[in-house]
């Protein structure tokens, strides 16, 4: 007999969001059991877990969520109460490199959780929970005004988001057609610690820091709608606990940004930091070929998220994005681990002919 109250498997969990998700459950939630059950790709990294892997209610398992019998296997072995999906293929660059492999992760792979969870758990859904965090990319682009709100059609434009979406939809499926018990949430652009610096933010800082080219797509005028991690996370713990089931609650930080004015903001903290003059590191400043498909615009409203379960953004950007800077130039072993090996061969790709 197991001493938790739940057993709560956490995929993707070595990843950026998954592992402040698990440091979250772990710390907060000691009566449940969190299996982080991670495929360990370029994007995962558990050194990301570092300080709760000692904890008796934390566990790993090296799964990938598109091996069937694999995910069978850690069904039977811990017989999950709950899980909380992370794992995917998460940027939009290489979806546009390898589309195939973001079916292959987001969409089957999804299948194969829900699958394994409606066979598991065969109709006896008490106290059982699937929870698919997914994006507002999956709502496609915005003109300069408006909101996504949970009513937005969805209209994805890259593989990443088509790829997101047609997951989304076999969740909702599993919740008409078998009854699963089921909660979805779609996020806008999450920044923090632990972030893989292939993503902008980081990898702005990262190229600050080494005076590289900081490579703008386009003009520099989308614009992307961002929160802190530790907030994202939060507001899975709510929507987790409080959710209703068969819902999607939207989140995001109601703090837009253009792209330029963010990576000038990133500029000016750096050469506060690093004890440069002003404007220094703007000077690296390199508008590049867009990114194909690009949209323009994303800006959550999460209104039913703050009026239903009372989740609101805790932190200013300035004051989260200055903690970001921080963590980066303090962890340095972390991001040269990262950025060795495969990161220089994905980088000489995607950058070197812009
Ligand atoms: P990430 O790329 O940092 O991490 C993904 C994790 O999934 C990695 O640990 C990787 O090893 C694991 N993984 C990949 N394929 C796997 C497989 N086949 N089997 C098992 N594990 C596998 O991603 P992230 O940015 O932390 O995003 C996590 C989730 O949140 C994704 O589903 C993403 O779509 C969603 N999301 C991300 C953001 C964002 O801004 N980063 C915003 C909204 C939603
Ligand atoms: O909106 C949520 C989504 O946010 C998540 O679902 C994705 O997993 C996550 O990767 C993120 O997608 P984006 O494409 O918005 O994030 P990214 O950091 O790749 O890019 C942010 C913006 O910056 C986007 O407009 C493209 C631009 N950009 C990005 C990179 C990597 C650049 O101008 N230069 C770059 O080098």
């Amino acid at each position: 007999m197991s001493t938790f109250d739940k057993t709560i498997l956490v995929t993707g969990g070595a990843g950026f969001i998954g592992s402040h998700v698990i440091r979250l459950f772990v710390n907060k939630y000691p009566h449940y059991k969190i299996v982080n059950g991670d495929a360990l790709t370029y994007a995962g990294n558990l050194e990301n877990l570092k300080d709760v892997e000692h904890q008796p209610n934390y566990a790993f398992a090296k799964v990938d969520i598109t091996d069937e019998v694999a995910v069978k296997a850690l069904f039977n072995h811990y017989h999950f109460d709950a899980v909380i999906h992370l794992a995917a293929e998460s940027h939009v660059d290489r979806s546009i490199l390898d589309p195939l492999a973001f079916v292959k992760t987001n969409v089957l792979g999804t299948a194969i959780l829900l699958n394994a969870c409606r066979k598991h758990w065969d109709g006896n859904h008490e106290g059982k929970l699937f929870y698919h965090v997914s994006t507002d990319e999956v709502y496609g682009s915005l003109g300069e005004t408006g909101f996504f709100t949970e009513e937005t059609p969805y209209d994805p434009h890259s593989p990443y988001s088509a790829s997101k979406a047609a997951s989304d939809h076999f969740v909702m499926a599993y919740h008409d057609t078998y009854g699963l018990p089921v909660v979805m949430s779609n996020c806008s652009n999450n920044y923090g610690s632990h972030h893989f610096p292939e993503k902008l933010i980081p990898l702005m800082i990262n190229n600050i820091k080494n005076n590289k080219p900081l490579p703008v797509y386009g003009k520099g005028e989308n614009v992307r709608d961002w929160l802190f991690v530790e907030d994202h996370a939060r507001a899975i713990d709510v929507i987790f606990h409080k959710g209703r089931l068969g819902q999607s609650y939207n989140v995001g930080g109601f703090n837009e940004w253009k792209n330029i004015d963010l990576v000038h903001l990133l500029c000016n903290i750096m050469d506060k930091k690093l004890g440069r003059a002003a404007g220094e590191s703007a000077k690296l400043i390199t508008y590049v070929k867009d990114r194909a498909g690009h949209d323009l615009r994303y800006a959550i409203d999460a209104t039913k998220l703050n009026k239903e379960l009372g989740w609101s953004p805790s932190l200013q950007f300035e004051e989260g994005l200055e903690k970001t800077v921080e963590w980066y130039l303090n962890n340095e072993e972390w991001i040269n681990h990262v950025t060795s090996g495969d990161y220089q061969n994905y980088y000489d790709v995607q950058y070197e002919k812009r």
